[in-house]
């Protein structure tokens, strides 16, 4: 794994879209597999920088990871809102070309061997990824098994009460969600997992420096060939606790 910590997420986000343009440049059909949530809004405004600044991304495919069940796509929480405001809205992605998965679909089954399905005839250049504080990816929750496959999950209660802050109404934020398995996360070539904050920093080092163990989705990260860990000085607080010795390569 290669570890980059820097001192804002802005920095961070900047980093991140500069390792995207490479993948976006070297590919005639790059595919960008997206998350939401806080973490990537600063990558995504300093992608939207760079598509300002010249960069063409008409041919990119995007799939990203996950969206609520419960809600309408048209909900103002949804993920589906989440990726127009902070994105597909402010540059120039071929509307046919972004996949979310639907988790209004009257099918969710179907549903989900739908999204395998675009999976699999779009594999993943370059996965983004965030981090709860449980350690899940996507919303790959911590449990006795880890899925490979799309499915339908009970969200845990952290996650819930996390997700709450984004809504008003707290009986409002859905507790089931339809989410990419692990083995779509994992065979993608590149992967960068961007975490920023004091409330990450203790999962962020049991990911990278634990066993590898389906309670602590992330640390799975650890098999990949190809992962770049993006952190703010706060969420890298505990890493750098227990490995003094990265400290002296940033100063
Ligand atoms: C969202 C997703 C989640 C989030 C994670 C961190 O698409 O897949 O795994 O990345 O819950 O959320 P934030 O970034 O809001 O702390």
């Amino acid at each position: 794994m290669r570890i980059r910590i820097f001192d804002s997420s802005q920095e961070a986000g900047t980093y991140v879209s500069a390792l995207a343009e490479e993948v976006v440049l070297s590919r005639s059909q790059p595919v960008l597999g997206l998350a939401t949530g806080s973490t990537p809004v600063p990558f995504y405004d300093a992608l939207v920088n760079l598509w300002m600044c010249g960069l063409d991304l008409s041919k990119v495919v995007t799939i990203n990871l996950d969206e609520y069940i419960g809600i309408s796509s048209e909900h103002p929480q949804s993920y589906h809102h989440f990726m127009r405001e902070h994105l597909f809205d402010r540059v120039d992605f071929e509307s046919g070309n972004i996949y979310l998965p639907h988790g209004d679909a009257p099918d969710l089954d179907a549903e989900c061997r739908r999204y395998d399905d675009v999976i699999a005839r779009h594999p993943i250049d370059f996965q983004i990824l965030g981090i709860g504080t449980n350690g899940h990816i996507g919303f790959n929750e911590p449990d006795d098994l880890l899925l490979a496959r799309t499915h339908i999950v009970e969200l845990r209660p952290e996650t819930v009460a996390s997700n709450a802050r984004f809504f008003d109404d707290p009986r409002e934020v859905p507790r089931r969600a339809i989410t990419m398995g692990v083995q779509a996360i994992l065979q993608a070539e590149q992967i960068v997992l961007m975490a920023f904050g004091f409330e990450k920093a203790a999962i962020v080092a049991r990911a990278v420096l634990g066993s590898v163990r389906t309670d602590v989705p992330a640390s799975i990260l650890q098999l990949h060939r190809k992962v770049t860990v993006v952190l703010d000085r706060q969420a890298a607080a505990d890493l750098l606790g227990q490995h003094p010795e990265l400290r002296l390569s940033l100063s």
